[in-house]
């Protein structure tokens, strides 16, 4: 029996980055958290999967990918996804759920890595391969960088480095989730009215 978690890629360790979700309970709730993942993913899949198919996206690098959610969805459709995060305890799920069914050519073929937006291409220039067709940046991830020179220098940088990731005329999609409207709305947790 194939009993040994194989990584696809040489590991990478993602550094001089204190992990939010390294708790080791963060990352065990995050499916409560983020509410039913079978309508959550109904919500993404309509837009994201129409907006990818329709620019003729086939190759996708998600670069927050956590829990792997977003990934999991793309590969069920036919995507070829290379998925990082900066967080082990978040990935180790997704490694699971690559390890369950890995029998399935997708699955088997998923890429998954450690990396840091700000160290991107250092941690995962390997896997550029002449650059990914979308980018995406799901699940207000992009809002847990700080400023911490008051002058979204590391913003801009990791935007850069996720343009040096796409091919040209690549897409890249980021949500922002509109706290104040949630906080009125209480429990429509999980629409896309911010994309
Ligand atoms: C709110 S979670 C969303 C995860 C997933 N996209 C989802 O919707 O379930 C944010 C993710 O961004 C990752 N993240 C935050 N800052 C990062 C960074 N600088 N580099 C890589 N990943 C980062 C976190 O580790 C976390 O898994």
């Amino acid at each position: 029996m194939d009993f040994v978690f194989r990584t696809r890629t040489p590991g990478i360790p993602a550094e001089g980055l204190r992990d939010e979700y390294g708790d080791g309970r963060t990352s065990e709730i995050w499916k409560t958290i983020i509410a039913d993942e079978k309508q959550r993913t109904q919500l993404y899949k309509d837009f994201l999967v129409g907006l990818l198919r329709e620019n003729g996206c086939k190759r996708i690098l998600d670069v927050a990918c956590g829990t792997g959610i977003d990934s999991k969805m793309l590969i069920e459709e036919g995507f070829q996804v290379v998925s990082v995060d900066a967080s082990d305890r978040m990935l180790k799920h997704a490694i699971k759920y690559r390890w369950d069914r890995r029998k399935e050519p997708g699955f088997d073929e998923w890429v998954i890595e450690e990396a840091n937006w700000l160290t991107l291409i250092k941690d995962i220039g390997h896997l550029i391969d002449g650059g990914f067709d979308a980018v995406i940046c799901l699940g207000n991830s992009f809002a847990h960088i700080h400023d911490t020179y008051g002058d979204q220098r590391e913003q801009k940088q990791i935007l850069k480095n996720f343009e040096m990731c796409l091919t040209p005329g690549g897409f890249l999609l980021i949500d922002h989730r509109n706290y104040d409207h949630l906080l009125v709305n209480r429990g429509e947790t999980n629409n896309l009215a911010s994309f």
